[in-house]
């Protein structure tokens, strides 16, 4: 550079510089001057069967269509397989099931088949059945046959190399109707969704199969439990409470497609299934013990929705008598999950393998009763209250819609917003009343992007959090929804979903990893700041951990240009020279994550030097941040 040259360059980062002193918005930080507890409950789980959440989800099971239902529809994904010569036929047979509960069963009636030509059924899972080298797959299927003694060959085979990753022999088949149980172990199996089950047998014969089932390594190893990757990402939110089993998939579209939780406990072979109001029919292999599990699994509490008499197709029971059973399924449902082995579900949840009660302390009564156009939620919330206290008068019941006459002690909001919504949103909580019911944020999204939610949607979702994290002594809870989608074609019936996964993998989206940041990084108590001049789209929030000596703050800068703010942080001790900086952002806010490319935006740890208390930091375009502060 020649000398003039660089005095033009100097004198304009001298303007730059002086110009950056005039409008640097300031951020100061009363760090020794607690305005509010941090709930350290606020961020946790919503969940139910959608988007092929559980069965084709979270829930392990990898075999389709497990259960035989009722017509046609129930084998589309068990096609008949017929090699060489064989023949083969095979329906929905309505006369024999393998318990009063599951009363049918797939026939596999082979007239012609051969050690060289066998003849059976197959099963291509969830859009796919994922295979890793050196794995043990636990398997089992309920059978009986026309010909006792009979072999059937279960095979994990490749769908386009027709190359088997595993295969064993189940002997010995009889004509009642049995379980079997067994494990294929793969070897050098290529890493690879495109695989089927396939159930066959080499002479001609008929076989009935049922609960055909197969299950990989599982989180935990838990037996029959949920998936690894998916889990792993849900415990690196850190939730601190699942709120189950739903959302709509509580209520059914009617009374009877309801979760009736006492049909999805104990061995499978005695839960019926039931179609779920998101037009698939649920298994029920995730019933109520497995959401528990999985709350164990976690380190979480669940939060029990207990169904309440109102079903989506606006059929409902009427408070009073008519209601009475559902309050008394109500009350054994939280002995169930809170009774010693010697109460009467307590018992039977001991029956089932878990002999410990599981922590509860919040019971929700039922799902968005503002939809009820009877207007029957006050009574029938009023008849559930009361039961509840009467039992167990430490149980925290949540309303779904506010009600008249009885005080809930929570209120469960949904939110469903737009990036634009959102963001207005963000001080949404910040002037509302401090003397009604504290709040559960039991539903919110922002909902941009498809079918897991963008950039845009995470600075928003962000920016929301600011404002739930501020005034997290009234909103005590908050879960995103819905959690999860199964990213397949078909697979999705609500866009924007935290969770994208299909057979072989999983990823977070932009708002997951939103999420992560925040509840990594929670705070006690929320100490006051302020932001003078703040500009337009930049959220902000801290809190502090006194015991640990930290101080987080989280800032947001939802704008198209880097973003200085004059830190001024009065009453914080001496700090630590260095702070941790964590930084999501993108190019633009349509940047996303997808199952093709699971981390194009995540989050992303410096070191920052910190000189004194007073400091310019300069946040990214299109950015969420935590900068983690010692004393
Ligand atoms: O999250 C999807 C649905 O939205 C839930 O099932 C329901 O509670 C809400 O209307």
């Amino acid at each position: 550079m020649n000398k003039p040259a660089a005095a033009v360059a100097s004198f304009a980062v001298l303007v730059s510089s002086l110009a950056l002193c005039a409008q640097t918005p300031s951020f100061t930080i009363q760090a020794d001057k607690p305005i509010a507890k941090v709930s350290p409950t606020l961020y946790g789980l919503m969940t139910e069967e959608i988007n092929y959440s559980y069965d084709g989800g979270v829930y392990g099971e990898l075999v389709r269509d497990r259960v035989i239902g009722r017509g046609f529809g129930s084998l589309t994904h068990w096609p008949a397989v017929a090699r060489g010569n064989a023949q083969v036929s095979v329906a929905a047979d309505e006369s024999t099931g393998p318990s009063a509960e599951l009363p049918r069963s797939l026939r596999v009636a082979v007239t012609a088949a051969a050690a060289d030509a066998p003849a059976g059924v197959e099963n291509g899972g969830y859009w796919g059945i994922p295979v890793r080298s050196n794995e043990i797959y636990t398997g089992s299927f309920y059978a009986r046959t026309d010909t006792p003694g009979l072999a059937v060959t279960v095979t994990l085979q490749n769908d386009q190399t027709g190359i088997a990753a595993a295969s064993t022999v189940v002997t010995g088949l009889s004509s009642d109707w049995k379980q079997y149980k067994w494990t294929l172990k793969t070897g050098t199996a290529p890493v690879s969704a495109n695989n089927h089950l396939l159930l066959t047998i080499a002479k001609p014969a008929t076989v009935w199969f049922d609960l055909v089932s197969l299950f990989p390594p599982t989180y935990g190893a838990r037996p029959d439990g949920n998936r690894a990757d998916v889990m792993s990402l849900l415990a690196a939110m850190q939730p601190k409470f699942l709120r189950l089993p739903g959302g709509n998939y509580l209520e059914g579209e009617h009374i009877a497609d309801r979760f009736d939780w006492k049909k999805t406990i104990g061995p499978w072979i005695n839960r019926p299934t039931h179609e779920s109001p998101w037009r698939y029919r649920s298994s029920d292999g995730m019933g109520l013990l497995e959401f528990l599990e999985w709350c164990e699994d976690l380190k979480m509490e669940p939060v029990l929705a207990v169904y309440a008499g109102y079903s989506l197709a606006q059929e409902h029971v009427e408070p009073g008598p008519a209601l009475e059973p559902y309050v008394e399924d109500a009350l054994d449902e939280i002995q169930y999950v809170t009774g010693g082995a010697d109460s009467k579900w307590g018992a039977e949840r001991a029956k089932d393998g878990h002999p410990a009660p599981f922590p509860l302390h919040y019971v929700e009564v039922g799902n968005e009763d503002q939809f009820d156009r009877s207007h029957s939620y006050d009574g029938r919330f009023a008849q559930f209250y009361h039961a509840i206290k009467q039992r167990y008068p430490n149980l925290q019941i949540i309303a779904t819609a506010p009600v008249k006459g009885v005080t809930p002690d929570v209120i469960d909001e949904h939110y469903y917003m737009s990036a634009v919504e959102s963001f207005a949103q963000a001080h949404h909580y910040d002037n509302a009343s401090r003397s009604g019911p504290k709040v559960f944020v039991g539903e919110w999204a922002t909902r941009e992007g498809d079918p897991t939610p963008n950039l845009e949607a995470a600075l928003a979702d962000a920016a929301w959090l600011t404002g739930l994290e501020r005034n997290s002594d009234l909103v005590i809870m908050a879960s995103y929804a819905p959690l999860f989608v199964n990213v397949n074609p078909g697979g999705m019936q609500w866009s924007t979903d935290l969770i994208g996964y299909n057979a072989l993998s999983s990823y977070g989206s932009p708002s997951y990893w939103t999420q992560v940041m925040f509840s990594s990084h929670l705070g006690t108590e929320v100490v006051a700041s302020s932001l003078s001049d703040a500009p337009v789209r930049v959220y902000a929030s801290v809190t502090r951990d006194a015991a640990r000596h930290k101080l987080f703050v989280k800032v947001v800068n939802a704008s198209s240009t880097p973003q200085p703010l004059a830190i001024a942080l009065k009453g914080a001790g001496e700090l630590a020279p260095q702070a941790v900086l964590t930084s999501m952002s993108g190019k633009t806010p349509n940047a996303t994550n997808s199952i093709e490319h699971p981390d194009a935006v995540k989050p992303v740890e410096r070191k920052v030097p910190i000189h004194g208390s007073k400091f310019t930091e300069i946040f990214a375009p299109y950015s969420v941040n935590v900068l983690e502060l010692s004393d």
